[in-house]
């Protein structure tokens, strides 16, 4: 029985932050640290024409006034080699390296002065001349192109279209989901700090070895001269997994004055120049059989990409992906097609793809499911796959009949009407609605270090995040589990890049690429301490092998016997030494890596084998919604969020991310909307007054269930991530909700009360 595992362990870091103790990147301070305030294009395309920098200049406490004119050359990425190191690219657009202009708010200058007032004052001050050329910006009226990326490739399996034209039962409809912005409670900001060919950077990332190995690019450095330190981040949800230009601006914004330099973005920043969810506009195709077999399946997606000169690494928002495979299908049709739009590059932005996707295929399932007269629930369980229905690999492990059953069961779901309009709650119509969630349950490789010290604590070290979700805290667990030890012994350390090199914080990978690697680093260092302590003669354990013992109690035991055993104190007392540590690699896919840092191969037996099995993890989420039909307003009443994610490592922490996903969930629903203004290109949404992220008046009791079960083909202790499964069926749920109320179905989120109209 798991001892520390699984348990509502609250987070190890929990009084560091609420005692504001947890320090966040724009909170380090230098002795003489300057300030840089970037300078935004007002155009959205075409070129800078001449820039006046005179007046800036002289502004007080102004220290330098970067333009493409006096920019550092920074080197371009190299795109081939980056992707190889699992950096993570979107734009290819390095600041002030020339006059061209993309995008509205685009650097085009930037401020370094004494004070961040004086930097931001002296931003006024500079004045741009531009050539304008019409931006692109409508993603209706663009022509649609393919994109460059691989992941975008066309899929087809069987005769979709075919399939379609003759299948007895028939739903052809188009979804729409807005352009989002992320909005983290912390803004994007960087410390970077030059001496001599050293940078140091403090940077609110999601990846410190991609800032990394992308700065040292753009510097021209070796990698090891840079070092990255992330170790608090207030939130993330994508944003902060790509490298946008603010990180070499402030590079060279240090390197220009020779002085540290703090760049900390504004929110209407936020809004502009860090990526974003791209909008969508989804044509679906479900054909089915009478009984409510789908016999087709075809999702034709149009989205956007940034209109740069180089579309090598273009990020487009991938609503077909993985959405295939949610159900039994076989013809199957995914299509994305882009436009190149003036704006900033799309991001990836919690559950990108699934969570736009699934508004739209879960909508067309609650629109089968009405045209048949079969309930939702039961159209899904009709439809159940035992493998994905493109690659045909059996689930790793799927319980969604579990989600799905016991889910209705708890949220009372036999008491929905399954006719529109038949629940009234004073001026309120109230409806049922479900929707099916799915994400895919990722691994990557990883390296982490435990060491043991004399006076009986722990240290944990790997560069992976926490982004506000509770790595810290079941790395603890995990360590504290298999050495045996108190949580409150062991000190875990965190994304630096001076640790063992572990994952970008993205597709919820964290949990199964971290975990495992502890427990195989745990289970290394039980074997070093063996060794040692069986070198000493007199040794309980001599004349006993490895299977013989146990790590408990702050020592090793013999199992046979509870009393026999040494602490650790004891060992290395003996050894004469003060700590004994190992450091260790996993690597799911078991090929080599050349990184330094990845210092030993992974056992065979901890393998994911990607080509045997295919890792998803599945979930059913039921809300029940109140509809003010006079003024079109939509109150979520309820929300039941049941999921199969394998192990939960905590409790706690995963039921806090569910709350997390659902809330993100009904501001697709419901509120979050970026507006561009169709002249300028640029966003009116740029403060938390406009773009409204839903608040507490807005959220209400939320319910959330796990199927608790462990995921061994995906690693060894059966762990799958949590954080963006968690969001991806509750827009759908809601609109489906909405109609089983009002009768009216909204296929464009946010579902805002205009659209009642
Ligand atoms: Mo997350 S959107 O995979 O950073």
């Amino acid at each position: 029985m798991a001892k520390f595992i699984g348990k509502p362990v609250d987070r190890v870091d929990g009084r560091l932050k609420v005692t504001g103790q947890a320090k966040y990147a724009a909170e380090y301070t230098h002795k003489n640290m300057a300030y840089a305030f970037p300078v935004l294009s007002k155009i959205a395309s075409g070129e800078v024409a001449a820039i006046d920098a005179a007046e800036a200049e002289k502004a007080p406490g102004v220290l330098t006034v970067l333009t493409h004119k006096n920019a550092l050359r920074l080197q371009p990425i190299d795109v081939d080699q980056s992707i190889k190191t699992g950096s993570l690219l979107g734009e290819l657009l390095l600041p002030l390296q020339d006059t061209k202009i993309f995008y509205a708010n685009q650097y085009i200058a930037c401020i370094v002065a004494e004070t961040y007032e004086q930097a931001r004052y002296a931003a006024l001050l500079v004045k741009v001349k531009y050539k304008e050329t019409k931006p692109a910006i409508d993603l209706e009226k663009e022509p649609k192109v393919d994109s460059t990326s691989p992941r975008a490739k066309q899929v087809i399996v069987g005769t979709p279209v075919e399939a379609f034209n003759s299948a007895p039962v028939k739903i052809e409809q188009v979804y729409k989901v807005a352009t989002e912005n992320h909005h983290p409670m912390e803004p994007h900001s960087l410390i970077a700090a030059w001496e001599g060919e050293k940078l140091t950077v403090y940077n609110a990332t999601q990846g410190v070895h991609s800032s990394r190995h992308l700065l040292a690019q753009t510097f021209n450095v070796p990698k090891e001269n840079v070092r990255v330190i992330a170790s608090f981040i207030g939130g993330a949800f994508g944003t902060k997994a790509m490298f946008w230009a603010t990180e070499p601006l402030a590079g060279m914004a240090a390197r220009v004055t020779k002085r540290p330099v703090k760049i900390v973005l504004t929110r209407p920043m936020m809004q502009h120049c860090t990526g974003n969810r791209g909008a969508t506009r989804q044509s679906v195709y479900l054909g089915a059989t009478r009984d409510g077999k789908l016999v087709s399946r075809r999702h034709i997606t149009e989205t956007c990409v940034a209109r740069l000169d180089d579309r090598r690494t273009e990020y487009l928002e991938l609503a077909g992906g993985n959405t295939s495979s949610t159900y039994a299908c076989p013809n199957i049709e995914i299509t994305h097609k882009v436009a190149l739009l003036n704006v900033n590059s799309p991001t990836p932005m919690r559950a990108p793809g699934e969570a736009p996707g699934l508004f739209a295929l879960e909508s067309a399932m609650d629109e089968l499911a009405f045209e048949l007269k079969i309930d939702p629930v039961q159209l899904r369980l009709i439809n159940y796959g035992e493998a994905n229905p493109i690659n045909k690999l059996p689930y790793s492990s799927k319980h969604l009949k579990e989600c799905y059953e016991q889910g209705a069961a708890k949220f009372g779901w036999s008491l929905r009407k399954s006719e529109p309009r038949q629940t009234r709650d004073g001026e309120w119509l109230v409806g049922y609605g479900m929707a099916t969630a799915l994400y895919p349950g990722y691994r990557s490789p990883s390296a982490a270090r435990v060491r043991v010290n004399s006076d009986g604590t722990v240290s944990v070290q790997t560069a992976a995040h926490d982004l506000g979700t509770g790595t810290y805290t079941i790395v603890a667990q995990t360590a504290a589990e298999f050495l045996g030890v108190p949580v409150n012994k062991i000190k875990v350390a965190l994304a630096d890049t001076d640790l063992p090199q572990s994952t970008l914080a993205g597709g919820s990978r964290t949990a199964a690429t971290v975990i495992p690697n502890i427990q195989a680093a745990c289970e290394a260092l039980r074997k070093k301490l063996f060794e040692l302590a069986t070198k000493n003669n007199s040794s309980v354990f001599s004349g006993k092998n490895i299977a013989d013992v146990e790590l408990r109690d702050g020592g090793l035991f013999l199992k046979s016997d509870t009393n026999k055993g040494e602490t650790f104190e004891t060992i290395l007392k003996a050894a004469k030494i003060d700590s004994v540590e190992e450091c260790v690699t996993v690597n799911p896919e078991g090929q080599k890596s050349n990184e330094p840092c990845f210092v030993s191969e992974i056992p065979a037996e901890q393998n994911a084998d990607t080509k045997k099995w295919d890792f998803h993890s599945f979930g059913a989420q039921f809300v029940e919604v109140g509809v003010n039909e006079q003024i079109g307003i939509v109150r979520v009443r309820r929300v039941l969020s049941y999921h199969d994610c394998g192990r939960i490592m905590n409790k706690k922490t995963a039921r806090s991310q569910a709350f997390g996903g659902v809330i993100f969930g009904i501001g697709m629903a419901l509120t979050e909307e970026s507006h561009y203004d169709p002249r300028s290109a640029r966003f009116v949404t740029r403060n938390l007054a406009d773009y409204h992220v839903p608040v507490n008046a807005d959220v209400p009791e939320i319910e959330v269930y796990f199927t608790n079960q462990p995921d061994y083909k995906n690693n060894p202790l059966g762990a799958r991530g949590v954080g963006e499964i968690v969001a991806t069926g509750v827009a759908p749920a809601i609109a489906n909700a909405i109609f089983n109320a009002t009768g009216k179905r909204i296929r464009e989120a946010p579902i805002t009360p205009d659209k009642f109209l």
